[in-house]
């Protein structure tokens, strides 16, 4: 069995969404397995920029099959934007299959995310308002609507969206003062999303593992990353699923059996879009210069939402529980070639906390707002890397700071990026092809 996890292994945007599409090329199918609209994956295929929020990426490859995985929640509006998207530029969506366990993101979802964020002033967490925790708020609490509710005799799918009204309106109308949603209003949008929907919902729990029986490789594309998951980020400043490992297995509905390779992706700096602590941020021209100006789409501004991500340095102690974490057998660095021109480099090696240094991820998350980095400076290097290709036509300053994260990591690094397109790529000797 070949199935490859892909994880983000930072608080998103990695770049997973290049990784995965240079891995989709070797390829049978591509599963994902969590999150929803949250996500955006920028792709660069064949010269052409395409983002992705919930279809997996690797459908623009026509010998593959794309699976949305019942541990995610999906927006049927946005689906339809990207379909037509993807309908556009002449993509067969024939391949795609939606689990018919996926929750549905109903408009009441966002509007309660939004008014919630409202409502918690400086408690807000700074979600990408997409209806994300109170989808899986209701799948929680078992009063969500999913996929495969959409193809029950019409007075069933009433009840059920009659029911989870009654939650979402009682929240609406006495707490956050808004006006209750109307059930016609969701009845009709229910039938349109029956109607766009049904040719590809199916049975996705067995086709993934029809595929990994035959020996096909099927990848795991990860969304966010591993420090927004629900159990184990930087709680309540997270997301509302798991973008780790472990969300592999309960949201495409395999063993551990099924992972030959979990990749960890990880920037050759560090991000973070909305609140919550992070020890290694820089601000200023440092920042500006880490962040870019915006006129790229692979600038760090949100794919999703277009905020201006937060930037620092990168932080080893956090990307050493990542591996932990996610039991990460690899690294794929993403955006070295941002560093190129900087005097030197720094890497947070350990954390100090009321005069003490720690080497791991505090339990007490409480502390991590206190915890100021360790760093390490390594040389940074002048030369244009964007054209490298293999590690030895890297600057040895470079190749220096990727062995300095290798050996803080403790797994090898197998895949560097050094730009954006996906020919921009170095797959280092360790790298066995997936
Ligand atoms: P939510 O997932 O919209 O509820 O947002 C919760 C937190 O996760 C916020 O800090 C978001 O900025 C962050 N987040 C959610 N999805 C992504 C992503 O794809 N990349 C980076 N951050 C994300």
């Amino acid at each position: 069995m070949a199935g490859i996890a892909i994880i983000g292994a930072q608080w998103g945007d990695e770049g997973k969404g290049k990784i995965t599409h240079l891995l989709s090329g070797l390829a049978d199918m591509v599963v994902r397995f969590g999150g929803g609209p949250n996500a955006g994956h920028t792709v660069m295929h064949r010269g052409k920029t395409f983002k992705f929020h919930q279809i997996p990426s690797g459908i623009l490859y026509p010998h593959v099959r794309a699976v949305m995985g019942n541990g995610m929640v999906v927006d049927p509006d946005e689906l339809w934007r990207e379909m037509e998207m993807l309908r556009r530029a002449g993509v067969e969506l024939r391949r795609l299959t939606v689990s018919g366990n996926v929750h549905l993101i109903f408009p009441y979802h966002r509007l309660l995310d939004r008014s919630i964020e409202d409502l918690s002033g400086e408690r807000a967490i700074g979600t990408t308002g997409r209806g994300i925790g109170p989808a899986y708020t209701d799948k929680a609490a078992r009063r969500g609507v999913r996929v495969q509710d959409l193809l029950l005799p019409e007075p069933e799918l009433t009840q059920r969206l009659q029911h989870a009204l009654r939650f979402a309106n009682t929240l609406l109308v006495h707490l956050l003062k808004s006006e209750p949603v109307a059930l016609d209003a969701m009845l009709e949008r229910a039938r349109l999303w029956r109607e766009r929907l049904a040719p590809f919902i199916g049975d996705a729990f067995a086709a993934v593992h029809r595929a990994l029986q035959e020996g096909q490789t099927v990848l795991f594309e990860g969304a966010q990353g591993a420090l927004l998951d629900l159990d184990h980020g930087t709680y309540p400043f997270v997301t509302s699923s798991h973008p780790t490992v472990g969300g592999v297995l309960a949201g495409a509905g395999v063993g551990p059996d099924a992972l030959s390779r979990v990749i960890g992706v990880v920037k050759a700096f560090q991000t973070r879009v909305g609140s919550g602590p992070m020890p290694t941020e820089v601000r200023g021209e440092l920042a500006e210069r880490l962040r870019g100006s915006g006129a790229n789409p692979w600038d760090e501004f949100g794919t999703t939402t277009g905020r201006p991500r937060r930037v620092g340095w990168l932080d080893g102690v956090a990307l050493r529980y990542s591996v932990q974490l996610n039991g990460l057998t690899e690294l794929a660095v993403t955006k070295l070639d941002v560093l190129t021109g900087l005097e030197r480099v720094a890497v947070a090696v350990a954390y100090e906390l009321d005069g003490v240094r720690l080497e791991t991820f505090p339990a007490q998350q409480a502390g991590l707002d206190r915890c100021r980095p360790v760093y390490e400076y390594l040389p940074g290097w002048n030369e244009d890397i964007t054209g490298a290709r293999r590690l030895e036509d890297l600057p040895a300053a470079a190749r220096d700071y990727l062995r300095f994260i290798e050996e803080l990591a403790g797994v090898p690094v197998t895949i560097v990026s050094v730009g954006p397109a996906t020919e921009q790529t170095i797959l280092c000797a360790e790298y066995q092809g997936a």
